[in-house]
């Protein structure tokens, strides 16, 4: 392969990887995850008003038939990843979707971040979503920050919500903020580290940042700011928690085994200026990535990087496909010509963009950490790694286990070829996984999506983009495993019924869909030798 090698410029490359914060939100719909990105913008100064990430969702306008069709809905179409300044840090937000658009794109969005932020609603606590996007982070141990949100409302007791962490999740919860008082008596929280009180303002609708008292726990005048019931609470809260609690510990942090704990408000803008000041010093940089010839470090090769997520028809005019790719190393330019690992050939990427909500803009420089989108129709899929140097291939992103599936059927048997044209690139899009089935009545390829919806974008897509009619009908599976051992272990499984569907995905690899948890426990418990992975 014919390369030009482009060395990073050093000079600046320390400096701007060492100021880059590339993090996601794990939170189950309602949480307060939009809240929060609009403060953090708010505070940041990336605008000017909250409300903004909100309106825009609102103005948007209805780009194509699926789009029109998600607006009808209304999901947010993703912006992917905000970027913005804050006290001299650049911050890169990805956006984990969570509501109806919840699909593998969110999981897969986890792959490219360093540090998530896990936002609970104090009422709720640990919420299905929020568990299953946690155990996607701590499959790379990723440093998880918490935030607990809504204290302005009744909530459980943040001891309870502390434990309900640790047993749920399997993850040590360190506070670092504590809450006093709580729902109409929320009225600050005490900084654990700093000792310090700080006491929040209401002011109207939250629009503009708290404004923050800061006292001391041994003020006198504490039971008078505070009344004597919350003041004499919080002596004994920070007692017990100081006696008994988990105490942060920064290297475990890094490794994902404890998570630092913050309580606030988003809406009212309670405890979102300390959270953000933590999440600066806490969060780390971009770090070395694994590739399949041992670990990259950002500042010390090329430029090199993969792609995390494709979307199609972000403009209909064109049919255009953007690739997502996270920077893992070195400094990129526009214009710059690249390796494609697995095309074995050199591109160049000139037209590199990034979003702020529906707009875009041409991209001339990134460091690591930072997100490009690239317009190449066909030219990429999830996975894929482009270097300015030698050519690297990072570990493969994996894929997620589908929860819904559906048999889908060619309505018109002329476009045979189209139809299975469709089906194959889709896959290796990752818009949806494509299993066959074997030894049962059901012939069909059966969709597998982590979210429902992908269902109708694929038919949508396959009639607008291929031009083939499909039927698709839903199955009555919930759950997936990739059955390690190949075709040799299947005939020793014991399973718990005849209805597990047998299956195999694009690699050839076998995968069994049940209908319960149960029988997935089932089959685990009978059959201790054969590995069921949740990932393929
Ligand atoms: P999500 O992105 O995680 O789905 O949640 P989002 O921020 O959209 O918040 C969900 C709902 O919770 C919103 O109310 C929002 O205003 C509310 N919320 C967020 N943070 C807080 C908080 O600290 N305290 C209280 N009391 N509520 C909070 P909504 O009525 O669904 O929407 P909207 O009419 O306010 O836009």
């Amino acid at each position: 392969m014919s390369q030009t090698i482009e060395q990073p410029t050093t000079d600046n490359l320390h400096e701007e990887v060492a100021r880059r914060r590339t993090f996601a939100i794990i939170s189950h719909p309602d949480a307060g995850k939009t809240t929060l990105t609009e403060k953090l913008l708010l505070y940041s100064g990336a605008v000017e008003l909250a409300g903004a990430v909100r309106g825009r969702k609102s103005q948007r306008h209805a780009t194509s038939d699926w789009m029109e069709m998600e607006q009808a809905r209304g999901i947010s179409i993703t912006s992917t990843s905000l970027q913005f300044d804050y006290e001299g840090y650049r911050l890169n937000l990805l956006d984990t979707p969570g509501h109806q658009d919840f699909s593998e794109d969110t999981y897969r969005t986890l792959m490219a971040v360093d540090s998530a932020i896990m936002v609970l609603d104090a009422a709720k606590g640990i919420e299905p979503q929020t568990k299953k996007l946690f155990d996607v982070c701590r499959m790379r141990n990723i440093p998880i920050l918490t935030f607990i949100n809504k204290l302005d409302q009744p909530g459980y007791y943040p001891l309870e919500l502390l434990d309900e962490i640790e047993t749920v999740l399997q993850i040590e919860a360190a506070p670092m903020m504590w809450p006093i008082g709580d729902g109409i008596d929320f009225q600050g929280v005490y900084d654990l580290r700093n000792q310090q009180v700080l006491r929040f303002s209401r002011t109207e609708h939250g629009a503009k940042r708290a404004p923050v008292e800061v006292g001391s726990l041994d003020d006198p005048k504490l039971f008078e700011l505070l009344g004597e019931g919350p003041a004499n609470q919080l002596r004994e809260d920070i007692e017990l928690i100081s006696g008994a609690g988990t105490t942060f510990d920064y290297e475990r942090f890094l490794h994902g085994d404890v998570t630092p704990v913050f309580f606030g408000s988003a809406l009212n803008n309670f405890g979102v200026e300390p959270f953000l000041q933590a999440l600066l010093q806490l969060a780390p940089p971009p770090e070395p990535r694994a590739t399949k010839d041992g670990e990259i470090y950002p500042i010390d090769a090329p430029f090199s990087g993969f792609i995390f997520k494709i979307q199609a028809n972000m403009d209909p005019q064109h049919r255009d496909r953007i690739a997502f790719l996270r920077i893992c190393s070195g400094k990129f330019e526009k214009d710059m010509a690249v390796n494609h690992t697995r095309l074995e050939k050199q591109i160049r990427l000139t037209r590199p963009v990034r979003f702020f909500g529906r707009d875009r803009e041409t991209i001339e420089e990134g460091y690591p950490g930072d997100v490009l989108g690239l317009i190449n129709p066909g030219a990429y899929i999830i996975g894929d790694t482009l270097s300015a140097g030698d050519p690297v291939d990072f570990e493969a992103i994996p894929r997620f286990q589908p929860e819904h599936f559906a048999n889908v059927r060619n309505l018109n048997i002329s476009r045979y070829k189209q139809f299975h044209k469709a089906l194959g690139q889709l896959e290796e899009e990752g818009a949806i996984q494509v299993l066959y089935p074997f030894g049962s009545h059901i012939t069909d390829p059966v969709l597998g999506a982590v979210g429902e919806l992908q269902f109708e974008v694929v038919q949508a897509r396959m009639q607008a983009e291929y031009g083939v009619e499909t039927a698709i009908d839903r199955l009555p599976y919930t759950h997936a495993r990739w059955v390690m051992g190949g075709d040799e272990v299947l005939p020793k499984i014991t399973w718990p019924s005849n209805t597990v569907l047998k299956t195999r995905d694009h690699n050839d690899q076998i995968v069994a869909l049940f209908s319960s948890e149960w029988q997935v426990q089932y089959c685990i418990e009978n059959n201790p030798d054969v590995e069921f992975r949740t990932v393929g």
